[in-house]
C-alpha cells in the first residue's frame, strides 16, 4: 500500500510541536503485546460467570423455561428471568429522550425479535453458565414474524435519524421532471448491516454496597453512567466505568445496551461481580444495526447537463417496539444544486432489533444510492460522470443556502482523478479487458460527512517539575485518541508529549462527550486545547504580574507556550521556564478547566462538511459473475490533520468498509422465522487482507477557520461515503449492468439472470420470445 500522499502546503503541517505529527499509537506497543486491558480482561475476585439466554423466535412468548434443570447443573449459581430479576427504578421501555433506547431486560415473557435475551444463567465458570443458559430449553408461544421492507403498512417517522425532519422539499420536482430533456427513476436496496466489532459487548460488574464498578467498553461513558443510574436509581457518582480501550464500536457501542445492563443486574442478583461477554451471535439483535433501505430517486437533467430535479425517496425499517429510521435520503442535501430537491423517508415495523447508528448512519446508505444515480443521469446525457458532477455541485449548501465554511471538493476531485488516471477511461461502459480477460471498470464517488461538534470537557495541570497533566474522560475505539488528543494536550500545554501524563477512558474524568458522529477529535480536542490555554493564562498572570520575572509587564504583548517555558511574544529573549514561575509562587502545580462545543453563531452562518472524492478500478469474471477491486484512489480535505498516520488509517478503514458494503457485508434473514442465517464471522462477509485492494489516501491541505479554532474536521466516517458508490460505478463501467432487474416471467432467478445479463444474454423468455 502507498503512503499517505501529502499535498505541498501539508495539513498536517506542525501547528504546536506535537500537532501533525506521524505519531505511532502509543498503546500500539501494549496492544501488540496483549497487555492492553479490554473489558473481558478483568476478573475481579469472586468473580462470576453469566451467559445470556437468547430467543429462537422472532416474536410471541416464552411459555416454558426449564429453570430447575439449569440450576441442578454444577456450578450454575442462579438463573435470572422476568420472575426473580431485581427491580429497576425506571421502565426499560420508557422513552424520555431521542437519544433513550428501549432495552430488553428481561420486564416480561414477550418476544419481540430473534436473539432477544430471555434469560440469564450465572455461574462459577463461563462453561458451566453455557452449558446451564443451554438447559434451559425454552418453549414458545410463537407469533408470525414481520421480515423486510414489505412487511407490513408503511408510515411516515416524524423524524429520522437523531431529530431531521422526515420530508424537506424545496422547489416543484414534478415541474423540474417535465422541463428536463433526460430523466433517470431509479431504486436500490441496501441490506440490513450489523456492526460486528472484534470485541463483543462485555461486562465486568461488581457492586459494593450502592458503589457500582464497571469494566466495559462504551463511545460515550457519561452518557452510560446517566442511563445507569436513572436505571438502578443511584447518583451517576457511584458510578465508576473504565473503558480504556474499545475493540471497535462503529456506533453500536455509543449507548450502553440492554446486556451490558444485564450483566450489572446479575451481579446485583448474585451479590458478587459478574462478567457477562456476548457471543458473536448475539450481537445480532439487542446492540444496534444499519437498518436496509430502498431508495428511489428521479433525477432531470436539462439540455446543459445540469440538474432540474433531485428527488430522493427512502424506505427503511425499525424495530415493533422503538423508533430509529436510518435517514438515508438527507444524504441529497448537501452535495448537487438543483432548483427542486425532494427529499423523503417512509418506515415499516419489523420483528428485528431496534436498528441504531452505524458508521456514517444515512451518509453511508445514501450516497451509494445518490452516486449511483447521478452516474446513471450522467450516461443518460452521455457525459463524463466527472464533468457532470463538478458541472452541478452546489456552491452553497442545496437544501439550507449557507455557503460552506470551507470545502476543497474540486480539489478533492482534481488530485484523486489525476492520481488515478480518469483522463484515460472510456466513456461506455465494458470497453476494457485486462491481460486476463476480466472485464475492467472505472468509477467514481462523492464523499461527504458533516463536520459535528458534540461538547466536552477537559482539566490541565502543569507542575513544578515541568510536567503536565491532562485529563478527559475520552474514548480510544481504535482510532487513536490515545494518542491524537494528547498530541493536542502537549501542545495546549506547551509541553513535549512524552511531559504530559495524558489521563483519559474512565467515567470520574472530565465528560468528553461521544465518540461518535466523527466529532471526537474535534469535541475533546477544543476542550483540551481550551483547558491548556486556561492553564497557561494563569501560569501567564502569575509571570507578567512579578516584577521578579524577566516577563513583567508583557501582560498586554502577550506570551507564548513552548518546550516548557513562557516566552513573551514581542521578544523571545525574555523567556521563563513553568517551574520557575510556581516554585516563585510557592505552588507545587496550578490547574484550570476548558470545554469545547460547537460555536452556534459559525454553525448558523455556515454549513461545515468534510469532503472527499473515491476513484475505483474493479474486475469483473464475465463467466463467474465473481467482482474484485482492484485499486481505490481517494482524495479527502477534512481540516486539520492532526496525526498523518492515525489519519491514514482511519480513512483507509472507511475505504474497505466502502469495498465492504458494495462487495462483501449483508444479513440474510429467514423470512419465515425471523432468525438470522448469517450471524457469524464465518458467513457474514467482511473483507479479508486479499479483499483489499491498492489503496491510496490522499489528503488534501484544508484550513477551515469556522468548524472550530484547531480546524478539526473529523476522519472516521467520510471514507466509506464516497467508496461504495465509486464501487458500484465502477461495476457498472466494467459490465454495462447497472442493477440486476429482474425480466418479468420470472423463470429465471434473479442471480442467473444478471450472469446471463453479464454475459450479454437476456433471459430465456425473451431470447425465445415468449
Ligand atoms: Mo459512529 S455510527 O457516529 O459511532
Amino acid at each position: 500500500m502507498s503512503e499517505l500522499s501529502l499535498s505541498r502546503n501539508p495539513a498536517h503541517l506542525r501547528h504546536g510541536s506535537n500537532i501533525g505529527q506521524p505519531l505511532t499509537r502509543r498503546d500500539g506497543v501494549l496492544k501488540v503485546k496483549g497487555e492492553a486491558r479490554y473489558a473481558a480482561d478483568n476478573h475481579p475476585p469472586q468473580m462470576l460467570h453469566a451467559v445470556m439466554a437468547v430467543s429462537s423466535i422472532a416474536r410471541g412468548r416464552v411459555s416454558f423455561l426449564d429453570v430447575a434443570a439449569a440450576k441442578k447443573h454444577p456450578g450454575v449459581v442462579e438463573v435470572m428471568t422476568p420472575a426473580n430479576r431485581p427491580p429497576l427504578a425506571e421502565d426499560p421501555d420508557a422513552k424520555t429522550h431521542p437519544f433513550m433506547f428501549r432495552l430488553e431486560l428481561l420486564q416480561n415473557d414477550r418476544v419481540r425479535y430473534a436473539n432477544q435475551p430471555i434469560a440469564v444463567v450465572i455461574a462459577e465458570t463461563l462453561e458451566a453458565a453455557t452449558e446451564g443458559a443451554a438447559l434451559l430449553s425454552p418453549r414458545y408461544d410463537v407469533e408470525p414474524a414481520r421480515v423486510g421492507l414489505d412487511a407490513g403498512e408503511s408510515f411516515v417517522p416524524p423524524t429520522v435519524g437523531v431529530g431531521n425532519p422526515s420530508e424537506i422539499k424545496r422547489g416543484d420536482i414534478e415541474a423540474g421532471l417535465a422541463a428536463a430533456r433526460k430523466r433517470i427513476a431509479a431504486t436500490y436496496e441496501t441490506p440490513a448491516q450489523y456492526h460486528n466489532a472484534m470485541e463483543p459487548h462485555a461486562i465486568v460488574a461488581a457492586w459494593d454496597g450502592d458503589q457500582l464498578s464497571i469494566d466495559t467498553p462504551s463511545q460515550g461513558l457519561a452518557m452510560a453512567q446517566g442511563r445507569i443510574a436513572g436505571l438502578f436509581g443511584i447518583s451517576p457518582k457511584k458510578i465508576h466505568i473504565r473503558s480504556p480501550f474499545l475493540g471497535g464500536g462503529f456506533g453500536s457501542k455509543g449507548l450502553v445496551s440492554g446486556p451490558q445492563i444485564l450483566g450489572i443486574l446479575a451481579a446485583r442478583l448474585a451479590g458478587r461481580p459478574v462478567k457477562l461477554v456476548l457471543r458473536r451471535e448475539q450481537m445480532y439483535g439487542p446492540v444496534g444495526h444499519r437498518a436496509p433501505t430502498r431508495q428511489t430517486l428521479r433525477i432531470g437533467v436539462d439540455s446543459d447537463g445540469l440538474l432540474t430535479a433531485l428527488d430522493h425517496h427512502a424506505k427503511t425499517v425499525s424495530s415493533s417496539f422503538d423508533d430509529f429510521f436510518e435517514p438515508a435520503a438527507d444524504a441529497s442535501h448537501t452535495l448537487y444544486a438543483s432548483p427542486a430537491i425532494s427529499t423523503s423517508h417512509e418506515a415499516v415495523r419489523v420483528d428485528t432489533g431496534t436498528p441504531l447508528f452505524m458508521r456514517a448512519p444515512g451518509e453511508a446508505t445514501g450516497s451509494i444510492a445518490l452516486e449511483s444515480a447521478i452516474d446513471e443521469a450522467a450516461s443518460a446525457c452521455g457525459m463524463d460522470p466527472l464533468a457532470f458532477r463538478l458541472k452541478n455541485y452546489a456552491e452553497v449548501e442545496p437544501i439550507s443556502g449557507k455557503p460552506f465554511s470551507s470545502k476543497a471538493l474540486r480539489e478533492c476531485y482534481a488530485q484523486a482523478a489525476m492520481r488515478f488516471g480518469w483522463s484515460r477511461r472510456p466513456l461506455a461502459p465494458r470497453q476494457m479487458r485486462d491481460e486476463a480477460g476480466l472485464l475492467v471498470g472505472w468509477g467514481m464517488g462523492t464523499a461527504t460527512f458533516p463536520a459535528l461538534m458534540f461538547q466536552a470537557q477537559a482539566r490541565a495541570v502543569v507542575r513544578r517539575d515541568g510536567t503536565g497533566v491532562m485529563e478527559t474522560g475520552a474514548h480510544d475505539m481504535g482510532q487513536g485518541a490515545w494518542t491524537a488528543l494528547a498530541q493536542i494536550a502537549a501542545d495546549g500545554l506547551g509541553l513535549d508529549i512524552e511531559q504530559v501524563e495524558f489521563r483519559s477512558g474512565t467515567s470520574d474524568l472530565p465528560d468528553a462527550g461521544i465518540a461518535g458522529g466523527s466529532a471526537h477529535t474535534a469535541t475533546a480536542g477544543m476542550a483540551i486545547h481550551n483547558a491548556g490555554a486556561a492553564v497557561i493564562a494563569k501560569l501567564a498572570d502569575l509571570a507578567t504580574g512579578d516584577e521578579r520575572s524577566p516577563l513583567y509587564g508583557a501582560g498586554n504583548a502577550g506570551v507564548v507556550a513552548r518546550q516548557g517555558r513562557l516566552f513573551r511574544r514581542d521578544d523571545e529573549a525574555r523567556s521563563e521556564n513553568y517551574a520557575d514561575i510556581l516554585g516563585r509562587a510557592g505552588l507545587a502545580e496550578i490547574d484550570a478547566s476548558g470545554s469545547g462545543a460547537a460555536d452556534p453563531a459559525a454553525q448558523s452562518t455556515y454549513a461545515m462538511h468534510a469532503h472527499g472524492a473515491v476513484f475505483a478500478e474493479v474486475k469483473v469474471d464475465p463467466d463467474l459473475g465473481q467482482i474484485r477491486v482492484s485499486r481505490l484512489v481517494g482524495a479527502f480535505a477534512a481540516g486539520r490533520v492532526i496525526n498523518p498516520h492515525l489519519v491514514r488509517s482511519q480513512i483507509y478503514g472507511g475505504m474497505i468498509w466502502g469495498v465492504s458494503f458494495a462487495l462483501h457485508e449483508r444479513s440474510i434473514m429467514d423470512h419465515r422465522s425471523g432468525r438470522f442465517l448469517n450471524a457469524d464471522l464465518a458467513e457474514y462477509h467482511v473483507p479479508v487482507n486479499a479483499d483489499v485492494p491498492d489503496l491510496e489516501a490522499i489528503m488534501i491541505d484544508e484550513h477551515d477557520p469556522h468548524v472550530n479554532a484547531l480546524g478539526i474536521k473529523g476522519v472516521g466516517e467520510i471514507g466509506i461515503t464516497g467508496s461504495a458508490g465509486a464501487v458500484a460505478n465502477a461495476v457498472w463501467h466494467a459490465t454495462g449492468i447497472r442493477r440486476p432487474e429482474p425480466c418479468a416471467c420470472a423463470k429465471t432467478d434473479a442471480v442467473s439472470q444478471a450472469m446471463l445479463r453479464l454475459r450479454s444474454m437476456g433471459c430465456s423468455c425473451r431470447r425465445s420470445g415468449a
